[in-house]
């Protein structure tokens, strides 16, 4: 980087298990050209694969570990200290299973991301593999969004389908969608960092014009 140019944007990663969106990230990041920079991960469970991940990738870690607290508050006041910490100008949800309080969603609100896998609004929670094929949809996917109080209901930024097979299983069909977030999160991170996507009240801006849908990711 040339020294006369502005620091890179820090994004900051929260993950509680094996954090394939975080290698998928890590990976982007490597990118010559990619605008951002990740300074941190956090995660909930100190035995989290992704804090592995993390460390082979020279990123500075830290735990704050959910069952040590007897409140969600008090949970979310420590994240949120050790978040302050590294004063990120991006937190990315990747697989934080955990329900963040309002205090925290407004605290770092604009600045917040999270992937869900399922098209939105359809199935918010858990379970959104099985919940498809119940369903009888054919079509199934991924989305990432703008984190508001509402559970995985902000506004979404961007989706990716797959279609679903006669023969899917939940598990066939999380596999299928896993790959798709793997090449989703790092671009809207990427358009993030740009300064392309924007949070207003209750929608999305992509450069500075109202997105009406949810951008799409071209099929393969
Ligand atoms: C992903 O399926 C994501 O959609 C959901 O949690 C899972 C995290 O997987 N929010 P990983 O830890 O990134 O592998």
């Amino acid at each position: 980087m040339n020294a006369d140019q502005p620091p890179l944007p820090t994004i900051l990663v929260l993950a509680s298990g094996s954090g394939t969106n975080l290698q998928a990230l890590i990976e982007a990041s490597r990118e010559r050209d990619f605008p951002g920079q990740i300074a941190a991960v956090g995660c909930n469970r100190p035995n989290a694969f992704a804090l592995e991940r993390a460390a082979k990738a020279h990123i500075e870690t830290f735990v704050v570990d959910h069952t040590k607290y007897d409140s969600r508050e008090a949970f979310d006041g420590a994240l949120m200290q050790e978040i302050r910490r590294h004063n990120p100008d991006l937190v990315v949800l990747a697989g934080f299973m955990r329900i963040l309080t309002t205090d925290f969603v407004r605290a770092f609100r604009g600045q917040l991301l999270n992937i869900h896998p399922s098209l939105l609004p359809k199935y918010t929670g858990l379970n959104t593999h099985q919940r498809a094929l119940d369903a009888g949809d054919t079509l199934h996917g991924v989305s990432v969004h703008f984190v508001t109080e509402e559970l995985d209901g902000g506004p979404v930024i961007a989706q990716a389908e797959v279609a679903v097979a006669p023969d899917d299983t939940a598990e066939s069909l999380a596999e299928k969608v896993q790959e798709k977030e793997h090449i989703l999160y790092p671009i809207v991170v990427r358009w993030f960092c740009e300064g392309r996507i924007q949070l207003g009240s209750d929608y999305v801006t992509f450069d500075g014009e109202l997105l009406k849908k949810p951008m799409r990711l071209p099929d393969n």
